[in-house]
C-alpha cells in the first residue's frame, strides 16, 4: 500500500470522531450509513464469492483460505496485497484516499472475493438476484465478544469500547457496530434454505482445519490435491498468518490500529471468554442466549 496514502489517513485519524448511526434498527459507523445508498446498490457478479462474519468471527482467516484455495496454494501469489485491498470489505467507507470496499470492488477483475459483515436483511440484494456463493463463518458469542472487545480498543476507526462491564451489556443487546450477534447468525443460518452458503463454524475450523478447508474447496467446485491443501493448512495457520505483513495488519501505523495493546492476531483459540467472564456474567449470558438461540437450530461450541 502506497505510504503516502497511510500518511493521509493517519492525519485524518488523528481527529477522528467515531459516529454510529441505524439502518433499520442495525447500528452501523456513521461513515457506512453516510453511503449506504452506494453500499446497499452494490452490483454483485455471478462468480462472487462472498465471505460474510459477525465481527471478529475468523473473517481474515476465511479470506486467507478462499484466496488461497482460488490461487491453488500459491503463497507468493497469496502475498500479493494485504488482505484487506485482495478482499474488499464493502460495507467499509475508510477516510480518503483509501479507496472504499465498494470502489476496489469495481475496479477488480472476477472471480472477486468480497467481505461483509452485513445481517442477512441489509445484505445489497444483487448478491441474491446473480446466486452468489457465500461462506458464512460463526463463532460462538463468548469468544466473539472479548475478540470484539479488544479489537475495539485497538482500532480507531470503532467507537472505544468502555468497561468490560459496560461491553459484556452493549454486546448482549447488540449495542455494538454490526449489531446482535443472536439476529446476525440465526438470519444467515435460515437464509441457507434459499440461498447458496456454507456455514462454517470457526471451533470446527480450529479442531480440524483440514477438514474445514476441503468443504469450502469443494463448495468452491475445485479440486486440489491433498498436497496443496496441507499447503494452504500451514499458510493459513495461526501461526504463518501472525508473522505475515499481508495479513497481520502491522502495515497500519499505532493511530489507527494500536496494536501494542493487543495484536490483531490476538489468540486464535477457543475458550477464552473464561479468561474474562465472572461467574455472575457467564449465568447472565447463559439465560440470555436460551431465550434468544432456542428453537434456532444452531449449536455452538465453546470450548474444545
Ligand atoms: P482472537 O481475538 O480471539 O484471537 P476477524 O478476522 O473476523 O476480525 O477475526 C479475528 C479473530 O480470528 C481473532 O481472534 C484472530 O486471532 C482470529 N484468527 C485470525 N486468523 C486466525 C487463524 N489463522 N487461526 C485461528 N484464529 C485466527
Amino acid at each position: 500500500m502506497d505510504p503516502r496514502t497511510i500518511q493521509e489517513v493517519v492525519k485524518k485519524m488523528e481527529n477522528f470522531q467515531v459516529t454510529i448511526r441505524h439502518i433499520e434498527g442495525v447500528p452501523l459507523l456513521g461513515s457506512t450509513c453516510d453511503a449506504w445508498d452506494i453500499i446497499y446498490g452494490f452490483q454483485a457478479r455471478g462468480d462472487d464469492i462472498l465471505i460474510a462474519t459477525y465481527p471478529k468471527a475468523g473473517t481474515t482467516w476465511m479470506q486467507e483460505i478462499v484466496d488461497l484455495i482460488l490461487q491453488e496454494g500459491d503463497a507468493q501469489k497469496g502475498r500479493r496485497a494485504p488482505c484487506f485491498i485482495k478482499v474488499p470489505f464493502i460495507d467499509l467507507i475508510p477516510p480518503k484516499p483509501m479507496p472504499s470496499g465498494v470502489e476496489l470492488a469495481q475496479t477488480m477483475k472476477s472471480p472477486r472475493v468480497l467481505k461483509t459483515h452485513l445481517p442477512i436483511n441489509l445484505l445489497p440484494p444483487s448478491f441474491w438476484e446473480k446466486n452468489v456463493k457465500a461462506v458464512y463463518v460463526a463463532r460462538n458469542a463468548k469468544d466473539c465478544m472479548v475478540s470484539y472487545y479488544y479489537f475495539q480498543k485497538i482500532n480507531k476507526g470503532l467507537p472505544p469500547p468502555g468497561t468490560w462491564e459496560n461491553y459484556f451489556s452493549a454486546f448482549l443487546s447488540g449495542d455494538v457496530p454490526w449489531g446482535s450477534w443472536f439476529d446476525h447468525v440465526i438470519g444467515w443460518w435460515k437464509a441457507m434454505d434459499k440461498h447458496q452458503i456454507l456455514f462454517i463454524f470457526y471451533e470446527d475450523m480450529i479442531e480440524d482445519p483440514m477438514r474445514e478447508i476441503r468443504k469450502v474447496m469443494k463448495f468452491l467446485g475445485k479440486d486440489l490435491s491433498d498436497e496443496v491443501l496441507e499447503n494452504i493448512k500451514h499458510h493459513t495457520s495461526f501461526q504463518t498468518m501472525k508473522e505475515n505483513p499481508m495479513t497481520n495488519f502491522s502495515v497500519f501505523p499505532n493511530v489507527i490500529f494500536d496494536q501494542t495493546i493487543s495484536p490483531f492476531m490476538r489468540k486464535g483459540t477457543v475458550g477464552d471468554w473464561k479468561n474474562h467472564f465472572t461467574v455472575a456474567q457467564n449465568i447472565i449470558f447463559d439465560e440470555e442466549y436460551k431465550k434468544k438461540m432456542e428453537g434456532s437450530g444452531l449449536n455452538f461450541r465453546t470450548e474444545l
